[in-house]
């Protein structure tokens, strides 16, 4: 079979899991409602939305078709689905009308009358799905929100044309149902389960107990936001993902059944077994195919199902064995507890495991999970393939279809970064790949809501064959389209971003942010980065230098403070290699004017910069927190585990400032102190004459942490301060000092 056709026919296999023809009505309405909120009922008036399953292309893939529009004429927006026409609409606001929909703010000014479309436009998808969503978004940044949150975002997918996503909340309340049903006590449960912050590796076995337990008012949040965001997916023909059992339980069944064989794994993010260490569920024990049934029949019973399971047993974890035969067991177990209850279930796999332990996955293991599936029942997430795809080792996951992921953001960190020349190629050199069975395109940040040029072309190319042919072409229209007029300064900021931090390539090309500003200091930071730092500064004047035209535009203003965090972030790592080299010179002035600057001027005016914007506020996140809660008690928990997750991540740094994030509030009351008590330490340790000790300091370090954690601080959830005073303010002091290092 040529390579298209493998993945064609394993597309086929899958669309049994599409929507009816039944549901053309509801989903053309669904686009409608989209419009209106979008747009607002005036101009959304000028629209004529339907949805025709017929238009998909021959082998079943959505379509989209554009016409009419011109003074008199609505624009005539049809779709294969209710999601293909939104995807229709989003290209038709962008490429005719100029418009940027986005998380860091919209641009909708729409042309009057709406421009024609010349001619007819149709367009196909090269594949099944475009997927959405990581297990870890979930945590990171789907945390704290409530239905009027997920509604935008529903949305965004729709635009965006993403026909597959995780609809993950709420599956605790099911979990409770089911390990009462088993005979654990409630205490036994609340003792399991992790807190709101950490459900995601709750979810994957890798953590239990850690920062709970779930107040019952959650689980009611929880199963209430589900029914909403499943309506509202399905509303548009999006296939919701639901979770399934994948082996792991609580320690408690082994109570009520003390004749289960369970597996202890080992522990996991340096936690100890009191947090880690989860149970896993023997394949053959008779148990497994009963608690993996009893929850999938309840879960569906709630919510109803689409037929496509996420479970993931290994995930960041050591098998307890790595013969084929247990690997091949332990998977065909999950997957026949799943047909039990479902006889259509295709089970969505992270292919994260291959990559993350690439030396326990050898060849035989990596087969006996794919052999243990029927063919075209595992649906394989290629989850960082723009950076290590699976694919390529593994015969294109030997027959299984996969999904081309690209996973960009880890923690939700700041940090301008992407690697775009390798998602634009990604998708095109994976379904050439002989005998290719990849049959989708996807996003699975494990956070959101940064960098949005990177998903921008990520989702452009879910309904392309080729990549963008000139990206320099493409990052100057994005540009354009984002701030609502073409300005050569902004265009030209752009293009340096492009060439520099979009770039990523090599050996320090991260997603996760290193910088010494948002890490424990100590004298062997890294400092190194993939790209001259000379661009970020003349981006940052050029985008400066633009502001008198463009200040009105709120993306225009969240890329002002997000390209000063970055200067800052870069000016932070120069004033680092001063301190460094001047402590290490044994000189004492030059150590003390480049730590007083850093600790004591560059990230208190930082943090006025940041407070100056929505987006970048510490408090609006905490107040989110507190917001999804029922009493002063929950509020108090809630926020806590926010700012664990922020910062320590565990009780004691287990997995310190993994998630670290670049808002006001937590560079002025967290990472500021940090950096004053390393000037002073160093300081100290010059004028007196003793060394400098590691150990001493991280335990001051901790301190200071974990005060930050514990404390009770209120911060503004509303922006603060004029972002253009502040940002010029800024850029006059440190300008200087940034193009002489
Ligand atoms: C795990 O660490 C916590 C502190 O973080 C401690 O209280 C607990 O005793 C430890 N448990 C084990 C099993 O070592
Ligand atoms: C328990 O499960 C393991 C892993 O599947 C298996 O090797 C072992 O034989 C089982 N033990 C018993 C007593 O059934
Ligand atoms: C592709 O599949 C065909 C038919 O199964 C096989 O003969 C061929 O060797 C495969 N090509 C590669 C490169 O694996
Ligand atoms: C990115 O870097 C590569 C070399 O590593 C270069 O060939 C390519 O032109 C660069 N792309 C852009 C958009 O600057
Ligand atoms: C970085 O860019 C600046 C300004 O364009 C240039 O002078 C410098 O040589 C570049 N540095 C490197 C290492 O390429």
């Amino acid at each position: 079979m040529e390579a298209m056709g493998v993945a064609a026919a394993l597309g086929l296999l899958l669309l049994t899991a599409g929507g009816s023809t039944g549901d053309e009505a509801r989903e053309a309405a669904a686009v409608r409602e989209l419009l209106v909120r979008l747009l607002g009922p005036g101009p959304a008036a000028a629209f004529s939305v339907s949805v025709e399953r017929s238009l998909a292309t021959e082998s079943g893939l959505d379509t989209y078709r554009l016409s009419g529009g011109g003074a008199g004429t609505r624009v005539q927006v049809l779709g294969s689905t209710g999601v293909a026409a939104a995807a229709g609409l989003h290209r038709y606001l962008r490429d005719f009308c100029g418009c940027h929909v986005a998380w860091s703010g919209s641009q909708l000014r729409l042309p009057q009358p709406l421009p024609a479309v010349p001619e007819e436009l149709t367009e196909a998808t090269p594949n099944r799905y475009r997927y959405y969503q990581n297990v870890c978004t979930q945590s990171y940044s789907f945390l704290w929100w409530d239905w009027a949150r997920w509604e935008q975002e529903i949305d965004w997918m729709a635009l965006n044309g993403i026909n597959l996503a995780l609809a993950w909340s709420g599956q605790e309340a099911i979990w409770q149902r089911v390990y009462l049903a088993l005979g654990l006590t409630q205490a036994e449960i609340d003792e399991y389960f992790t807190g709101p912050a950490f459900l995601a590796w709750g979810r994957m076995g890798n953590l239990h107990t850690w920062s709970g337990p779930l107040p019952p008012s959650w689980h009611l949040k929880q199963l209430y936001l589900q029914h909403r965001i499943l309506d509202r997916m399905r509303s548009f023909g999006m296939i919701p993902v639901l979770p399934a059992f994948a082996g792991h339980v609580p320690k408690a069944l082994t109570r009520v059944f003390p004749q289960v064989n369970v597996t202890q794994m080992g522990n996991w993010g340096h936690f100890n077994c009191s947090y880690s260490c989860s149970f896993l569920l023997a394949p053959e024990d008779p148990l497994f195919p009963l608690v993996g049934s009893l929850f999938l029949r309840e879960l569906t019973k709630e919510f109803g199902t689409d037929h496509i399971y996420g479970a993931d047993t290994f995930n960041e974890m050591q098998p307890p064995s790595s013969e084929p035969s247990y690997l091949a067991a332990a998977t065909a177990a999950v997957y026949q507890a799943m047909t039990a209850v479902d006889p259509d279930a295709v089970w969505l796999l992270q292919g994260w495991l291959f990559q993350h332990q690439p030396e326990f996955w050898g060849p035989a293991q990596v087969a006996a999970v794919l052999g243990a599936v029927p063919r075209g029942r595992l649906l394989v997430l290629d989850l960082f393939a723009e950076s290590q795809p699976v694919y390529v080792r593994t015969a294109s996951f030997q027959g299984q279809p996969f999904i081309w992921c690209m996973l960009h953001n880890f923690g939700g960190n700041h940090g301008l970064f992407g690697a775009l020349e390798s998602v634009n190629q990604g998708p095109t050199t994976a379904r050439h790949f002989p005998n290719s069975t990849m049959v989708g395109t996807g996003m699975a940040p494990e956070g959101i809501g940064q960098n949005e040029v990177v998903y921008a072309l990520m989702a452009e190319l879910g309904w392309q064959k080729d990549p963008v042919a000139d990206l320099g072409a493409w990052v100057t229209s994005f540009a354009a389209r984002r701030y609502g007029v073409s300005h050569g300064d902004a265009e030209a900021a752009w293009r340096l971003l492009l060439r520099s931090v979009y770039n990523c390539s090599g050996e320090e090309c991260r997603g996760h942010n290193h910088s010494p500003l948002v890490r424990r200091p100590s004298l062997q930071m890294v400092t190194t980065v993939w790209y001259n730092r000379s661009d970020v500064f003349e981006a940052w004047r050029l985008l400066l230098t633009a502001t008198s035209t463009l200040a009105s535009s709120p993306a225009f203003r969240y890329d002002l403070v997000d390209v000063t965090r970055q200067a800052v972030q870069e000016l932070v790592s120069l004033y680092y290699e001063e301190m460094r080299t001047a402590y290490l010179k044994k000189e004492l002035v030059p150590l003390t004017r480049a730590g007083g600057i850093l600790a004591y001027e560059l990230l208190p005016a930082l943090d006025q910069v940041l407070a100056s914007d929505c987006h970048f506020l510490l408090g609006s996140w905490l107040e989110q927190a507190r917001q999804a809660a029922v009493s002063e008690t929950e509020a108090h928990f809630y926020e806590q585990n926010s700012r664990y997750q922020l910062t320590l991540w565990g009780p004691e740094g287990n997995i310190l400032d993994y998630a670290n994030k670049q808002l006001a509030g937590l560079v002025a009351d967290y990472y500021a102190p940090r950096w004053r008590l390393f000037t002073e330490t160093l300081v100290e340790s010059l004028v007196q004459g003793v060394p400098f000790q590691q150990h001493q300091f991280d335990r001051n370090a901790f301190q200071l942490e974990q005060t930050f954690v514990l404390g009770t601080r209120r911060y503004p959830s509303q922006p603060e301060g004029d972002t253009v005073d502040l940002v010029k303010k800024l850029f006059l002091k440190y300008y200087p000092r940034a193009v002489s290092f």
